[in-house]
């Protein structure tokens, strides 16, 4: 998960690299370092911990001269976090260095193999055999040597590699790892991710698998694995810069939060034309989705709790059964698939190994892929056979707020797409598309009443657990409420479908136990409150989230959130708003490190 940077033209490297380091930490970090050519020699820093001690260490990169270089932001996969682990990695004769983002998968047997040839290796990276197999391979060609190289691994990359004997140019290749090429004005870059690079360029490149960029001030070339000249298409990105900033906020999350009733509206902006729900690029025939038998959605974290508010929302609009996945398992049960079945695969990056991994399980398998992604141009958006982005614009913190709700209404947007596809816009149909649109005002009302969750947060941010409960979406919310609250604030927080609790979970529960109850549906109303009732009957402390006007709660809980009401099935986005505001003030007042919480990186690239 680790972000990778490089830059080549006129101006001094390393404060480049470190500048854009920053905007790619939210992949990685505990550990950076960097590499330059100065004076023809490759000069590198690394640093265990935060970037901010690399920083230091090379005075804002002052201390490494030189307009060509490399960076790298970790997050540790093979060997503890460790100056020795971090990248960049040099080869044994310091004439290559390499960062890398990605797994190589048969390092050991490499490692094995360059050994009995007898190199040494400092590190315990799978990363160091990329550096040394250059070394070994090199007899003068620098492009039989990475293409060497790169037929010896297994696994995923995106690489930058510097080389003594070329040193007004770096190269970079990716392989199933993001990699952007920026194109600037004498100045070009490399990157993991958009962001990193957005101050300087808008104008991209996403080259292909195993084509090798050959990067200088003037130019990048392109080159495929058959060592042909290549074009590829050059794209440019309509965020700004300002959108990858804090802008006065104390956390990403809490400006990403913020930014949803905006983020929904583009959503909406993009995909309702004239009334009428139109994707860019999905394009069904009626036939088509009339002969569809199932649908998969298949996704990871929170992406798989939108997903389950997906499943809900097709099934009971469209007819079509709807199985919901997680994608680490859909990949190894062997799932029923075929021509009739559609895949739709959810993923904010665009680069999660499992969702990547069971986009291709289907597609092997002759289902068609519709996938939702946030990055254009990520893996999952490029192999898909369809592809809906959502607009959330770069999320930079590692919980997911504004990718989540962005989510959740496209899969509503797709349901009511396909429901239209069967002729089945009867019913409620009208009414969600017209409620669809008031989400932005209802979210922005949320967002307003802030105070009380902050009030709701100091009471509570000393608890050691919380449970949230719910049924139906509010079971899917309940799920992702809990998620938010212990990734980023380390409390014990778990969901259970409201149902269930009496089936064992409910021996828990005791004086003072903090219970969070999602009643935010008419349907399941009476049911959650019964349930909301049996645990405060056992001691438990009650915060409630309802509609407006549902005051019956107020017998069974101390606290009540109420919320804009809208109709059931729209109603998730709003409470999402009041959950993610909840985690956030209660992760603040326990002083987290909350857009950068411990063990975790914002795109998940290995299994
Ligand atoms: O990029 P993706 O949507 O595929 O990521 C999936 C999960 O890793 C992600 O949703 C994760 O659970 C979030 N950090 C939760 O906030």
């Amino acid at each position: 998960m680790c972000g990778i940077i490089g830059y080549a033209g006129k101006k001094q490297a390393a404060p480049l690299l470190l500048d854009g380091l920053k905007m790619l930490e939210y992949r990685g970090y505990d550990s950076s370092g960097i590499a330059v050519f100065d004076g023809g020699e490759i000069k590198m820093s690394k640093a265990k911990g935060r970037l901010e001690n690399l920083d230091v260490l090379t005075d804002g990169g002052k201390k490494l001269g030189g307009v060509i270089g490399i960076g790298h932001t970790r997050w540790a996969t093979h060997g503890e976090p460790s100056d020795i682990n971090s990248h960049p990695h040099v080869s044994e004769t310091g004439r290559f260095a390499v960062v890398h983002n990605g797994i190589i998968e048969n390092y050991l047997d490499i490692r094995e193999f360059l050994t009995a040839k007898g190199f040494t290796f400092k590190s315990q990276t799978d990363t160091e055999v990329v550096v040394q197999l250059l070394e070994y391979y090199h007899k003068g060609d620098i492009f039989e040597t990475i293409r060497k190289t790169l037929n010896k691994l297994k696994g995923s990359y995106a690489l930058g590699i510097l080389a003594v004997f070329e040193p007004n140019k770096f190269f970079a290749v990716r392989k199933d790892s993001p990699l952007v090429i920026g194109l600037g004005k004498r100045e070009n870059f490399v990157a993991s991710d958009i962001p990193a690079v957005l101050k300087h360029t808008r104008s991209f490149i996403l080259p292909d698998d195993k084509d090798i960029a050959v990067v200088d001030g003037n130019g990048v070339l392109l080159y495929n694995s058959n060592h042909e000249l290549v074009e590829r298409k050059r794209f440019e990105v309509d965020w700004d810069v300002e959108s990858a900033k804090k802008n006065g906020y104390p956390h990403f999350m809490l400006k990403e939060i913020h930014e949803q009733p905006k983020a929904v509206e583009q959503t909406i902006a993009a995909c309702i034309k004239g009334g009428e729900i139109a994707f860019e690029n999905v394009d069904y025939s009626e036939e088509y989705v009339k002969k569809l038998d199932k649908l998969y959605i298949v996704a990871c974290g929170s992406s798989y709790h939108a997903g389950m508010i997906g499943k809900y929302f097709i099934e009971r609009n469209c007819r079509i059964p709807a199985e919901i996945d997680l994608a680490s398992e859909f990949r190894y049960r062997r799932p029923i698939l075929d021509e009739n079945t559609l895949t739709v695969v959810i993923s904010q990056s665009g680069e999660t190994a499992d969702t990547i991994a069971a986009m291709r399980e289907a597609k092997e398998h002759s289902s068609r892929v519709l996938a939702i992604v946030n990055v254009v141009g990520s893996t999952i958006a490029r192999e898909a056979d369809d592809v809906i982005i959502t607009r959330a614009g770069p999320e930079m913190a590692v919980a997911t707020t504004k990718g989540y709700t962005t989510q959740v209404l496209t899969l509503q947007l797709l349901g009511l797409y396909l429901a239209g596809k069967l002729g089945r816009t009867g019913g409620e149909y009208a009414k969600y598309l017209e409620e669809i649109k008031c989400l932005p005002s209802a979210m922005q009302e949320v967002i307003d009443g802030k105070e009380q969750l902050q009030i709701l947060a100091s009471k509570y941010f000393g608890n050691d657990k919380a449970f949230f409960i719910g049924r139906g979406n509010d079971y899917a919310l309940a799920l992702e409420g809990a998620l938010k609250l212990k990734e980023i604030s380390y409390i014990h927080a778990e969901s259970y479908a409201a149902g269930e609790l009496k089936h064992g979970t409910i021996s828990l529960i005791e004086q003072g136990s903090l219970v969070i109850a999602c009643l935010t549906g008419d349907e399941l109303y009476d049911k959650t409150l019964s349930n909301a009732e049996e645990v405060k009957t056992r001691g438990a402390l009650v915060i409630a989230l309802v509609k407006r006007g549902h005051t019956a709660i107020e017998g069974q809980a101390k606290h009540v959130v109420e919320l804009p009401a809208l109709s059931d099935e729209i109603m998730p986005c709003v409470a999402a708003v009041s959950l993610q505001l909840l985690a956030y003030y209660i992760a603040a007042a326990r002083g987290c490190d909350i857009d950068k919480p411990r063990n975790l990186a914002k795109s998940v690239t290995v299994e």
